[in-house]
């Protein structure tokens, strides 16, 4: 036997850190907060271990502990204190989301994204204006032009109380030159979007209607988030969204979606975000707390996988935990 390619020798403790080739740190990631204006203190989020919302008093404490673990980026999420047909208070100037940035940005250097979209503060759950009779007829659904204008006052409203970048996330055509172009109207012509170009309409956000209280009240989002099945139908929101102005590209969720992950990566020259959502935090979770699977250990091996499929940036419920094991 003369073998001259043995892999194995590179597999050795002193070499391997010199031949890896993808790397995590906390410098890619971006952690979820969530705020929080029905209640004044804290509250644990049930599905989502390790995560709680938090009243706008908080806000800063919360980021803190995040930043005290090398994560610099915040998400913001927002729970309004009260809910209407077209989601008012998500353009609101004294709105929980604007209130938290506001202090966030000016008692701490933390970079804060915020979620632009209006599923959180529409009475019905859903991202955008109901055509009408949408609850009884499943056809129907949100209004796309209308919706834009809400989009573009909500982006400026963030812009205005600070936010460093704003993220929208309701798959709605045409959301991120109406973004821009409120942006720019009112002079953020620097504040960047970061698009959810290509959304899908998931099971796996699951968790997360529950820690934002934002599940549908009738109906689901097919029609305006992308069908799991379709890869190709990625590049073609991307393509729109990369011709109106975004600045990076983001595919959610990431573990199930690593195919598209890595066919943005190699498209297209922007900067690429996948978002670990709630539902692949809660079920590796819920694996090790039935002690099936090491936590630490899959978490890291999760985040590396969409890093080696090309993401730049993840969103993930792990970043404290991941960071504090660096
Ligand atoms: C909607 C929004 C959702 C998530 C982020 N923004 C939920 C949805 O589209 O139903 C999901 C995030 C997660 O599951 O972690 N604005």
């Amino acid at each position: 036997m003369n073998l001259t390619q043995r892999p194995r020798r590179l597999r050795t403790d002193g070499v391997r850190p010199l031949v890896r080739e993808t790397d995590l740190s906390a410098s890619d990631l971006i952690a979820p907060v969530f705020v929080d204006a029905t209640t004044d203190e804290r509250v644990p989020i049930e599905t989502m271990p390790g995560h709680e919302r938090v009243p706008v008093d908080e806000a800063v404490d919360r980021v803190e502990e995040i930043r005290e673990t090398g994560v610099e980026a915040v998400m913001l999420f927002g729970v309004p204190e009260s809910k209407d047909e077209r989601g008012s208070r998500a353009w609101a100037e004294d709105g929980v989301v604007q209130e938290a940035t506001r202090r966030i940005t000016s008692e701490t250097d933390a970079y804060v994204i915020t979620d632009v979209c209006l599923c959180e503060y529409t009475d019905h759950g859903h991202c955008g204006v109901l055509e009408d009779d949408a609850a009884e007829d499943p056809r129907l659904t949100v209004r796309n032009d209308e919706t834009l204008d809400l989009l573009g006052k909500i982006a400026a409203s963030h812009a205005a109380a600070g936010a460093d970048m704003v993220a929208p996330s309701g798959m709605i055509d045409g959301m991120v030159g109406a973004i821009r172009e409120a942006l720019d109207a009112q002079g953020n012509t620097d504040v960047p979007i970061m698009s959810y170009a290509a959304k899908y309409e998931s099971a796996f956000y699951g968790p997360f209607r529950d820690a934002a209280d934002g599940a549908p009240a009738f109906g689901d989002r097919r029609h305006y988030q992308m069908d799991p099945a379709n890869a190709r139908e990625a590049r073609r929101e991307v393509d729109l969204d990369v011709e109106q102005g975004a600045d990076v590209l983001m595919v959610k969720p990431a573990l199930p979606y690593l195919d598209i992950v890595k066919e943005i990566r190699e498209s297209y020259d922007h900067p690429v975000a996948a978002y670990n959502v709630s539902g692949e935090y809660a079920m590796l979770h819920a694996a090790a707390e039935k002690g099936w699977l090491d936590l630490e250990s899959v978490a890291s091996e999760s985040l590396l996988s969409i890093k080696r499929a090309g993401a730049d940036l993840i969103l993930t419920y792990f970043a404290e935990d991941l960071a504090d094991a660096l």
